[in-house]
């Protein structure tokens, strides 16, 4: 079957019934998402799924007919989305091994809620477990990311109000 995976359609060979952290790591060696528990538990093989955090370990390929996978490794060409500027900005990781699925996990819910508070934050993240304790950091960075966000945001506005001025302009002076 085919899997559109990170923007590119990539026909696999594995049995329809395959969890896709198989696919992913076996066939298509794409090794960001990481192997926890296997059972859905721990988020550590966390990818996104048509843009929701979706546990790959417990997701059958044959569901996945149509659908947009992200991985790690799709986030961003050279590791420059906000949340990945803000993992670095905040020194999140310790191990590392549960990050991806961290990450992924927190681009969802900032897709959903831009600006979450520690609450939120508490409950989109509470089943990604970090054996190394890194929780606070996450929580940092993920507020950080909101505040880049917020900038970006900001920013497209003041740049869609000068075209508009400019267009006025523009449309006086003809
Ligand atoms: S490896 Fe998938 S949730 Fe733990
Ligand atoms: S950074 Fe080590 S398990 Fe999370």
């Amino acid at each position: 079957m085919q899997l559109r995976v990170n923007n590119q359609i990539l026909t696999v060979h594995a049995a329809p019934e395959t969890p896709l952290l198989w696919v992913l790591r076996e066939e298509l060696t794409l090794v960001g998402s990481k192997f926890g528990c296997g059972m859905g538990l721990c988020g550590a093989c966390t990818v996104l799924v048509d843009g929701h955090a979706t546990r790959s370990c417990i997701t059958p390929i044959s569901t996945l007919d149509g659908k947009q996978i992200t991985t790690i490794e799709g986030l961003s060409a050279e590791g420059t989305h906000p949340v990945q500027k803000a993992w670095n900005e905040v020194d999140v990781p310790q191990c590392g091994y549960c990050q991806a699925g961290q990450i992924l996990t927190a681009k969802a819910l900032l897709d959903h809620t831009p600006d979450p508070t520690d609450e939120q934050i508490d409950a989109a993240m509470s089943n990604n477990l970090c054996r190394c304790g890194t929780y606070p950091r996450i929580r940092k960075a993920i507020h950080r990311a909101a505040e880049m966000g917020k900038s970006t945001h900001a920013m497209l506005e003041i740049r869609e109000e000068l075209l508009a001025a400019k267009g006025e302009s523009n449309a006086i002076k003809s």
